[in-house]
């Protein structure tokens, strides 16, 4: 199988350096990527990719030709290029399916990892849902053990990171608060979560809010679940270590959390949905409430290879082990 991997940015390099490892296990022959700009200074950048395997064209003059090549395209550009080019991808019959990302709503069924899987399997188009909405959606199931109908309701306050590491264009110098779009469910990430569910015929009732803060790594989510019957400690804690959706920590700085995917992780991340600190909750009868940390993208890029392997109806086994491999039960 071919594939290309539109958009070299922070997702789309770090999405090719899983594809060129685990490239037999998923059936890859090849990976070809697209890059837009080509500086001087940054003709380096992508090396060590190219020495692993990935092919690299530049966007302009051979995104369509390329397209037209590919099997499956990830589409890991962001502000609206995706849903531009959707029209385009519609008229590619040899296309097996397409994903996009966060930014990309609307171009297809929304996904995360261990929440919808039926509802993508031979999908042609899916959306990978928001790192923070991965959060908040792995939190529910999570905490609930997968029964949805047990919560009352949920009301969680997202606390975003300003800016990716390796950017400083949207950086902040004080707490910007976001503007909720809707009376039942707040920000976007309450809205992102009901329609990633809708897709199984679930409801969560969640509303949300979102501060973004001057610190450029981990999101943070404070929580506060109300279930419709009463619930102990050990059921809280048993629910959180049976579940792939949440690990846990005895650690309060974010940092330091960041730290030990940077040593650890493969290219330097954390693959965990959401990581509940969970020797500092507040459990009083039927509701739990507390703090997670969410660990950016990587949650977003297991989310789009089990995407690739449910849109071409690959190995599923092949999941299992990625998600051993690259997330872990405590940080
Ligand atoms: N960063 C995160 O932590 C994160 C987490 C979860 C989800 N996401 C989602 O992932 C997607 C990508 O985000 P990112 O953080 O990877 O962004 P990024 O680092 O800015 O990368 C975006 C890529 O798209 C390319 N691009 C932008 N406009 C283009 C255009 N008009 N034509 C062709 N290529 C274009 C850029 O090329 P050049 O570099 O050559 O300009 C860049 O390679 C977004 O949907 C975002 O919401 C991001």
């Amino acid at each position: 199988m071919r594939v290309l991997v539109t958009g070299l940015g922070n997702i789309g390099t770090t999405l090719s350096s899983l594809l060129l490892y685990y490239r037999e296990q998923l059936g890859i022959d090849e990976i070809v990527a697209l890059k837009r700009t080509n500086t001087g200074w940054g003709a380096s950048n992508h090396t060590p990719l190219i020495d692993r395997g990935l092919i690299l064209f530049p966007y302009a003059g051979e995104f369509e030709a390329q397209a037209r090549r590919a099997d499956y395209v990830f589409e890991t550009t962001a502000n609206g290029v995706g849903m531009r080019m959707r029209p385009f991808y519609a008229n590619l019959d040899n296309l097996r399916g397409v994903s996009a990302q966060g930014s990309e709503t609307g171009f297809g069924l929304p996904f995360m990892s261990g929440i919808n899987d039926s509802a993508v399997l031979g999908e042609r188009y899916v959306q990978v849902v928001s790192c923070n909405t991965h959060g908040a959606a792995a939190l529910l199931h999570g905490l609930s053990g997968g029964d949805l109908s047990s919560i009352n309701h949920a009301d969680m306050v997202v606390v975003r990171r300003s800016e990716d590491l390796g950017q400083h264009q949207r950086l902040v110098s004080g707490n910007v608060v976001s503007r909720h779009v809707d009376l039942s469910s707040g920000t976007h990430h309450g809205v992102d979560v009901k329609r990633l569910l809708a897709t199984i015929g679930a409801e969560a009732p969640i509303i949300t809010s979102d501060i973004t803060t001057p610190s450029q790594l981990l999101h943070s989510i404070r929580f506060m679940i109300e279930f419709n019957c009463p619930l102990t400690e050990d059921v809280v804690h048993k629910r959180i270590s049976e579940t792939n959706l949440l690990a846990s920590t005895h650690k309060f700085d974010s940092n330091v959390i960041f730290e030990q995917g940077r040593r650890y992780g493969h290219a330097g991340r954390i693959y965990s949905p959401a990581i509940v600190v969970s020797n500092n909750m507040l459990i009083d009868e039927n509701t739990v409430r507390g703090w997670a940390f969410v660990p950016q993208e990587g949650n977003t890029l297991l989310s789009t290879i089990h995407a690739f392997i449910l849109q071409t109806r690959g190995d599923e086994a092949v999941m299992k082990t990625i998600v051993s491999d690259l997330t872990r039960t405590m940080w």
